[in-house]
């Protein structure tokens, strides 16, 4: 195998640039026929591998890509879930590069979907490929890749509950997540969910003269950040009732645990350019971005915000705001218990509309699995150290479906970095993990392959 990576590394490579030169942003559909451009690269790429078959399945929205080679029925089966589509590159002014150009600077690739989820889909492509070409394939193995997940898998959801038989397995590896560090491999024990809405405030029936209607109204962008700023109290709390009912307590213990891993807070904030951090007190900022529920403004907006200045009260204001929920949270009663809050909350003169987009379920998982230990021999065979379980504050809204609906553990073994400038500016994803990826995944289907109870 090692002989394999040495001849083909190039062509791996610029394989995958070409995949990331095709802007398949799932968001936008200005982008459509990209993202099926890419879904057909990709199916290509599969055959050219050593797939039996490979098919593009319609959903309602984006299509999906399965793959599969299946040597016996009496095999274990791996399936390995992935994503082709991407974020928007926006804000494309910031970036050193284009972002569907792809270039190698320092020994990573930089590109829109070079680590999410583009780069870490071909690492299992390729494994795959060098499995099958030097006759190492120990098992069954499926692809299912959708085009969808950045957009919270709408469809795949549906997909999945009408594809049962299809997608049968033993067990579900997905890339999609980080490391550590380069030096400290670990293995994503959890993530959170989400419940991501949008609200919108509206005043008078048109914008007016700020000076002549000001002080007389009650201005719709100032109750939007009064409405918002009541979200947390002083000590970073949220505010909305009921919001911490139902989280699942995580023991001292498993804290303590969670603490031991490697976290250097001057770095955090050197990378961040930030002097200090902030969250809910009596937790530290890792347990903040993994086991704790968040709410957060991504993006806000009325009136005036051209070049310049325009003396205007907006008739108009809105923000879209993410929960990121823990185990325990349900985000669809989460969702309930925003709109309810945020409608009451709204201030005389102004009316509110709230407008739920996509919502996810958190997932946490235990490291007493075939699978676990199989990724975990994996990595320890190609980083020479065990890895640590980690759980991570990011969210795949489909895993914890995919694990009930198939009845199969969700090995979460990801080869990308925090600061990979995954949704950044600046994306990249360093060649040294694209080949640790390919490197280590033929010993997580060795390892699964001879573990005895499935
Ligand atoms: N791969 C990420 C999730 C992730 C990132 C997990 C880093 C762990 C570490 C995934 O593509 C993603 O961005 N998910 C979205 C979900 C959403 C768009 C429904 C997220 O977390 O914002
Ligand atoms: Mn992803
Ligand atoms: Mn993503």
């Amino acid at each position: 195998m090692q002989q394999y990576y040495q001849d083909h590394k190039q062509r791996f490579i610029s394989e995958l640039m070409e995949w990331l030169k095709i802007p398949s942003v799932s968001a936008d559909s200005t982008y459509n026929d990209d993202v099926r451009k890419a879904a057909a690269y990709l199916q290509e790429k599969f055959i050219a591998a050593g797939a039996d078959r490979s098919l593009i399945l319609e959903t309602d929205g984006h299509p999906v890509v399965y793959a599969e080679k299946i040597l016996d029925r009496a095999h274990k089966t791996v399936l390995v879930y992935g994503h082709y589509d991407v974020q928007p590159p926006d804000p494309v002014p910031l970036w050193s590069s284009p972002p569907f150009e792809p270039i190698i600077k320092n020994d990573k690739i930089y590109a829109r979907g070079a680590c999410d989820d583009k780069g870490q889909v071909y690492m299992h492509v390729k494994a795959f490929e060098a499995m099958v070409a030097n006759n190492e394939l120990p098992c069954n193995i499926k692809f299912i890749i959708e085009g969808e997940e950045e957009v919270g898998s709408a469809h795949f959801d549906q997909f999945v509950k009408s594809n049962l038989s299809l997608l049968a397995c033993d067990v579900i590896l997905i890339s999609d997540t980080a490391l550590i560090a380069n030096d400290t491999p670990s293995i994503n024990v959890g993530l959170r969910g989400l419940s991501y809405m949008e609200v919108e405030v509206t005043g008078p029936r048109l914008d007016l003269h700020s000076g002549v209607y000001g002080g007389a109204i009650m201005n719709p962008a100032n109750a939007l950040c009064q409405m918002i700023a009541s979200l947390h109290d002083t000590q970073g709390h949220i505010t909305i009732p009921g919001f911490y009912d139902d989280i699942t307590p995580v023991s001292r213990e498993e804290r303590d645990r969670m603490n031991e891993a490697p976290f250097n807070l001057d770095t955090y904030k050197n990378y961040l350019g930030i002097n200090e951090v902030y969250g809910e007190e009596g937790f530290t900022t890792l347990e903040r971005t993994t086991i704790r529920p968040t709410l957060d403004v991504n993006g806000i907006w009325g009136g005036y915000t051209g070049e310049g200045a325009k003396t205007v009260l907006p008739s108009k204001a809105a923000a879209k705001i993410s929960m990121r929920l823990v185990p325990g949270q349900d985000h669809q009663k989460i969702t309930r218990l925003f709109t309810d809050h945020f409608m009451k909350i709204a201030p005389a003169g102004v009316s509110v509309k709230v407008i739920p987009h996509h919502g996810g379920a958190p997932y946490v998982t235990s490291l007493d699995s075939d699978g676990y230990r199989a990724a975990a021999v994996a990595m320890q065979k190609t980083f020479g150290k065990m890895p640590i379980p980690t759980r991570s504050g990011g969210s795949i809204p489909i895993v914890s479906l995919l694990e009930n609906s198939l009845n199969a553990d969700v090995i979460l073994m990801g080869f990308g970095l925090d600061t990979d400038a995954i949704h950044s500016p600046d994306e990249h994803f360093g060649l040294y993990n694209f080949f640790k990826g390919i490197e280590t995944i033929p010993y997580f289907y060795s390892a699964f392959a001879a573990s005895v109870n499935v």
